[in-house]
């Protein structure tokens, strides 16, 4: 069997070669913080696997897991933290990425992490002792409003999703700070790097999709996926306002009325790319999830061992992407007909402005009460506008279009 150092070297060069660390200090501390020192009970091949491992389980969903080490890795580069940073974590869970944090930041600075849960905060104590990693502070504490005692931060890193920029977080970042979150935007979980510009306004610097489980506490807000009845699936909306599960699942029921696509090319463009940009501009997207073996799956796109499709809702209708037969959309029950033509044209829209992805938005951030005053969207001209969970208004905009 290999041994942990092998391990985890390879994991590294794994990392490097696919692009995820570019920068030698990422590449370092991922080096020399043993991930399986946080990861008691695994062997060596398995701590060092490029996959998440669920930590705590309530009710059967999983509330924490050591994150997969491309996100950590992409994140970091995000974060840029360096040394003699103060670094606020909020989602401890075994302690991996504040080991990751410390070595970043060398004995001149400070780590603080926190985490919701008790027995988590003791587990990552425990868990960076054995590791040696020096010069972390693990607290429990609500996340959701900062850790005021530690403020103000160089650099604030939830690993953990929010449906908002907290105002809490925005007021505890030092001047010029960095403030990195999974932030759900129109149904789509985002990486978003952003940087402090001016009190209450922040612009993003990096931007990449992710997928974390999400805040508990003071700052959870409900799911937006919900269950399409009887059929397996699982719709996820833009907007849960604007679409409505029980009249999506009678219109999918109706059989639908094929016109030609274009394609929309990888599951990844499909999801990352097209979902995205459909989102963005029409709040009537959603995103279907389901078992592989269920009514419509084989005619949508394979994703983690299931199916997914994306569409939009119209009336009492909708229309959906499918991978089979070839590019193709179908629409289906009363409006159907309205939601394909605009399905059509925001396909088409994506195709023509090169196809971007999450890489290729920029996101403006003014936190109202922060702010004191002016113009509350910023950004590029033509950005979609969206209030967060949070009562931040953000800016949402595609460079290749912005400029
Ligand atoms: C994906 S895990 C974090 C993984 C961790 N960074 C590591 O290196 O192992 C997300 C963590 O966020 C924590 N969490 C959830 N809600 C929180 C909150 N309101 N405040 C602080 N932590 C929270 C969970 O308990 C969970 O441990």
């Amino acid at each position: 069997m290999a041994t942990a150092e092998d391990a985890r070297s390879g994991l590294v060069a794994g990392l490097v070669r696919d692009g995820r660390v570019h920068s030698g200090r990422v590449r370092a501390a991922l080096e020399e913080v043993p991930r399986h020192l946080f990861l008691p009970g695994l062997e060596p091949p398995a701590a060092y696997a490029d996959e998440a491992v669920p930590l705590k389980f309530d009710d059967g969903v999983t509330v924490s897991s050591v994150s997969q080490p491309s996100m950590v890795a992409i994140m970091l580069e995000q974060l840029d933290a360096g040394p003699g940073h103060r670094v606020l974590e909020i989602g401890a869970g075994s302690g991996w990425n504040a080991g990751l944090l410390a070595h970043l930041v060398g004995p001149a600075g400070a780590v603080t992490t926190v985490d919701i849960d008790e027995d988590l905060v003791e587990g990552a104590r425990a868990n960076l002792a054995v590791a040696g990693a020096h010069g972390v502070a693990a607290v429990t504490a609500d996340g959701a409003a900062g850790y005021p005692p530690g403020a103000p931060y160089d650099r604030i890193e939830l690993t953990v999703g929010s449906t908002g920029v907290r105002p809490e977080w925005v007021a505890q970042l030092a001047p010029e700070g960095r403030l990195l979150l999974p932030l759900t935007v129109r149904g789509s979980q985002l990486s978003v790097a952003f940087r402090l510009t001016a009190p209450g306004r922040l612009s993003s610097a990096s931007v990449r999709s992710c997928a974390f489980v999400r805040l508990r506490g003071a700052g959870a807000t409900p799911g937006p996926d919900a269950a399409l009845a009887d059929s397996g699936w699982t719709v996820q909306p833009a907007d849960p306002g604007v679409v409505d599960p029980t009249v999506l699942a009678e219109a999918l029921r109706a059989p639908g009325a094929d016109r030609p696509a274009a394609s929309p090319g990888s599951v990844s463009d499909l999801w990352d790319g097209l979902g995205l940009w459909c989102a963005l501009a029409d709040p009537a997207t959603l995103r279907l999830i389901g078992r592989p073996d269920d009514g419509l799956a084989p005619a949508l796109f394979p994703l983690a061992g299931g199916r997914a499709g994306l569409g939009v809702a119209a009336g009492t209708g909708c229309a959906l992407l499918l991978a089979e037969p070839g590019a193709t959309i179908r629409s289906f029950g009363s409006g159907g007909d309205v939601a394909a033509l605009r399905l059509a044209a925001l396909v088409e829209g994506w195709v023509a402005a090169g196809r971007p992805h999450a890489a290729d938005l920029r996101i403006d951030a003014v936190v109202p009460e922060l702010a004191g005053g002016g113009d509350p969207v910023i950004g590029g001209a033509g950005g979609q506008v969206v209030v967060d969970g949070a009562g931040t208004v953000l800016t949402a905009s595609w460079h290749p279009v912005a400029g």
